[in-house]
């Protein structure tokens, strides 16, 4: 062989095992498809149809070879005693009596349906047909023929296969018998026994298919109940259990399933709590925060502000009493620095907790800060609508003041925005927050995972505390930030 034929016989046997394989599996995804229940009856109903089919073929054959043998045994022996009994009515030369002889041996014998005696010429002497036999449909014998030896000739006919026995008589000296014998009744045995098989088999078959339906039902019900339950539990209903219907292979999975919901429960109840506890700590934490920087805002507003008014009455107290130029330069100078400090701490105070928050509510709160984000951000144009017509919980007004204040300063910070609109307000008992830019967007899904995002985090962490939401979509276009409070 030349080196490509064998690669095209390589590339041939490989592209027919590929075959092979695909096949298989599409028919493993057929056969997957079906249920238990339809694959075991299937199998049931095919081993069935297989051993009825295989016993049906092997009963017939062997009783046909068993009849078939006792048929040729059989009429061998009554060929032979035909042919003995009919010698001496053949050396008297009564014919009569040879076909009573022929006659009797037909209705005693329910094989034999014909019986011819020959005399050595090959002349009839005698012959007696049965109901399923006509002369004409048995072959001739002719002088030539071999009379002597005893024979054994099958042939058909429209009645079926006929064996026909000769045997000489007196040797060949007084002719021959033919006795025929028919396969019919041995036929009519073997069909009867073939239909006995076929009813059995369908009977066996039958009760296979019930036994395995009640045994597939048994079997399936425990997986059925479990897939129904892990269902339930997937639901969120923690308390469904398995049905423990027995203590075989899969009442045990039931019984670790079971366990296992329990333990599911357990750690469900101990996040709960955990979670709770963790919430109020936040709250407590949140809470002491604001505290702490209303008492530090205070502290600023009430003593360095103080101080600093002070130092500026003075100041102008001073500048009447010396009527020396540099003196009141460096007054006025003075004066003009503690000014600008004081406006500093007033907004230091302010960013920290302004009191407008408390006093005042969250409306009047935000006018001060987008004032005082204006200052520190001037390329940004804020536009903020506030629509609430009532003042807020405390807590609510505190967090989404904060939520708003970080939107804010994310924006400013890091959005390059030109324009920032924040829109406030209350329908339905929901308490709606929105933050818009328009500058260049960022990936917040990519921000909000990477645990450092601590502003957008407590954004979300406050919002969540009064039991609202936070979202936040972001694009090319610029970033929203969206919040819900129940009110
Ligand atoms: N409006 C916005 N436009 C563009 N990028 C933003 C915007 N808001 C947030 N980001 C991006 O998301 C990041 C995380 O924001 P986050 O507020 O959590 O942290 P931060 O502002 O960087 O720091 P801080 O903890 O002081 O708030 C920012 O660094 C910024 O890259
Ligand atoms: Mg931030």
């Amino acid at each position: 062989m030349t080196t490509p034929e064998i690669s095209a016989l390589h590339v041939g046997r490989r592209d027919a095992r590929e075959g092979f394989q695909r096949s298989l599996e599409s028919f493993k995804r057929k056969v997957g498809a079906f249920g238990v229940r339809v694959k075991i009856l299937g199998i049931v109903l095919a081993m069935t149809v297989v051993v009825g089919i295989v016993v049906i073929w092997q009963a017939r054959a062997v009783m046909g070879d068993v009849l078939v043998n006792e048929l040729d045994h059989r009429g061998m022996a009554m060929a032979g005693e035909l042919a003995a009994e009919a010698a001496v009515p053949i050396l008297a030369d009564d014919n009569e009596a040879i076909a009573g002889l022929m006659g009797n041996a037909i209705s005693d014998h329910p094989d034999a349906i014909y019986a011819i005696v020959v005399g050595p010429d090959a002349s009839v002497l005698a012959s007696i047909f049965g109901d399923e036999i006509q002369a004409d449909q048995v072959p001739d014998v002719h002088p030539g023929d071999d009379l002597i030896a005893i024979r054994h000739v099958d042939f058909e006919t429209a009645a079926g296969s006929i064996h026909e026995f000769r045997a000489p008589i007196l040797d060949g000296f007084g002719g021959s018998v033919r006795l025929g014998l028919s396969e019919l009744r041995m036929e009519r045995a073997t069909t009867g026994v073939t239909r006995h098989v076929i009813i059995t088999t369908l009977l066996v078959g039958l009760s296979g298919v019930v036994a395995a339906s009640a045994l597939t039902w048994l079997l399936t019900r425990p997986i059925v109940d479990l897939a129904h339950t892990t269902r339930e539990i997937g639901g969120g209903d923690l308390d469904a259990r398995a049905t423990h219907l027995a203590d075989d292979e899969i009442g045990t999975i039931g019984v670790a399933f079971n366990q296992m919901a329990t333990d599911l429960k357990g750690n469900q109840e101990t996040l709960a709590k955990s979670e709770i506890v963790r919430k109020r700590l936040l709250e407590q934490l949140i809470d002491a925060q604001e505290a702490e920087r209303r008492r530090i805002a205070r502290e600023l507003h009430d003593t360095v502000g103080q101080a600093l008014s002070s130092l500026m009455v003075g100041m102008a107290a001073l500048s009447q009493s010396s009527a020396d130029e540099v003196v009141i330069a460096k007054r006025m100078e003075l004066q003009k620095l503690a000014e600008e400090t004081l406006d500093q701490v007033r907004q230091m105070s302010r960013e920290l907790r302004p009191s407008a928050l408390d006093d005042l509510g969250l409306a009047a709160a935000l006018e001060l800060y987008s004032a005082d984000f204006g200052i520190l951000h001037p390329h940004v144009t804020v536009d903020l609508h506030v629509d609430l017509p009532r003042r807020l919980p405390s807590s609510i007004e505190t967090n989404l003041y904060r939520i708003v204040q970080e939107g804010m300063t994310n924006a400013g910070r890091h959005s390059t925005a030109d324009r920032l609109s924040v829109l406030l307000s209350e329908r339905d008992g929901l308490v709606r927050a929105i933050i818009e830019d328009d500058g260049e967007g960022f990936d917040h899904v990519a921000v909000r995972k990477a645990a450092r995002s601590v502003g957008i985090h407590g954004m979300q962490e406050r919002a969540e505390l009064v039991g609202g939401k936070l979202t936040i979509e972001s694009g090319h276009h610029g970033t929203t930030v969206f919040v819900e409070v129940p009110r």
